[in-house]
């Protein structure tokens, strides 16, 4: 079993290899144990600092990636767009080479254009993690789905996943999608046919339009969010109306109880509550949404760990052990 990752950066699952994710929640298990001990915080990335730099919102990914980084004893410096030099017209390569001028080690980043960390990997000298990329991918956000899914059933290959809804502007289900396959899960995707891209089979991944049918093959079902901010700003045009979208394609107690078995529900927030998904359900023993809220901790130190392995140390330097 190797220690060290196959890629230099991370810009999605789809470059990942099976033994690099395995790597991943291996690293992620002991760091887990570290944030349930009384002093959560190790030295392992002293000396490494690391820009987080969001161009468009984050609540979780950006607390996410600032914690774990500061339990791993990083120096951090967060930037976003909204307050910077960004709105006078610097561009983004000027932007993250002006950070860099400054001896930063890695890169987080989210952006809105799908390539956008590919790009920034080719023309920066540091280790870019990508955390969202337009519609393209979100990839600490599919391991810690995955994750998730390992440690509620013990087991990744053979689970039944359903990823429901706007699949067609979400980052979160192709990382999902590429995550899943690499473990030997089988992935179902579920919404209006509108909301499906059209070359969703080539995935490798089942399609039904039926939310019922898709709720009794799965084990584990994810409830995308409605991406309004990615649809015309007027209303949302992919489905007449949120409130048929909801009698459609939300999950309440009464479909869920209907089905008379047990789901494991998850949903990579923000929720739109009475949507997508209720209360009552996002809020229920099913439901292991906060659960994917803490691993994610444990999954963005374990990235963090790994590719720091990786940046050239000056010699006798040793700024990567737990
Ligand atoms: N899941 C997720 O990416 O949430 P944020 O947009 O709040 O980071």
């Amino acid at each position: 079993m190797s220690d060290t990752l196959s890629t230099e950066h991370l810009l999605g699952i789809r470059e990942l290899a099976p033994e690099d994710i395995d790597l991943i929640f291996r690293t992620a298990d002991g760091f887990k144990e570290v944030l349930g001990r009384p002093i959560k915080k190790v030295p392992s990335l002293r000396d490494i600092t690391i820009a987080n730099l969001f161009f468009e919102n984050s609540t979780r990914t950006r607390i996410s990636f600032e914690l774990a980084e500061k339990r791993l004893s990083a120096d951090v410096i967060n930037f976003s767009s909204s307050s910077s030099s960004v709105k006078k017209g610097e561009t983004l390569v000027d932007t993250v080479n002006n950070i860099l001028a400054m001896k930063v080690d890695m890169v987080v980043m989210r952006h809105p254009d799908p390539g956008a960390a590919v790009f920034l990997s080719k023309h920066v000298n540091a280790r870019i993690i990508n955390a969202g990329d337009g519609t393209h991918e979100h990839p600490t956000q599919g391991l810690l789905d995955v994750y998730s899914i390992r440690e509620r059933l013990g087991r990744v290959k053979n689970v039944k996943v359903a990823i429901v809804g706007d699949i067609l502007h979400s980052r979160v289900a192709l990382s999902n999608i590429h995550c899943l396959r690499k473990l030997g899960a089988e992935v179902m995707l579920c919404g209006p046919p509108t909301l499906i891209p059209p070359h969703a089979a080539e995935l490798g991944v089942k399609v039904e339009h039926d939310l019922d049918k898709a709720l009794a093959w799965c084990d584990v079902a994810n409830m995308l969010r409605i991406q309004m901010e990615r649809q015309d700003h007027s209303g949302p045009t992919f489905f007449p109306s949120l409130r048929e979208y909801s009698m459609r394609y939300g999950l309440d107690l009464q479909r869920y109880e209907r089905l008379g078995k047990e789901l494991v529900i998850m949903h990579p927030g923000p929720i739109n509550r009475g949507v997508e998904i209720t209360s009552e359900v996002a809020d229920s023993g099913a439901s292991i949404i906060l659960d994917q809220v803490e691993n994610g901790v444990a999954i963005r130190m374990a990235v963090l760990y790994l590719l720091a392995g990786r940046i050239p140390m000056d010699a006798g330097a040793d700024r990567t052990r737990v």
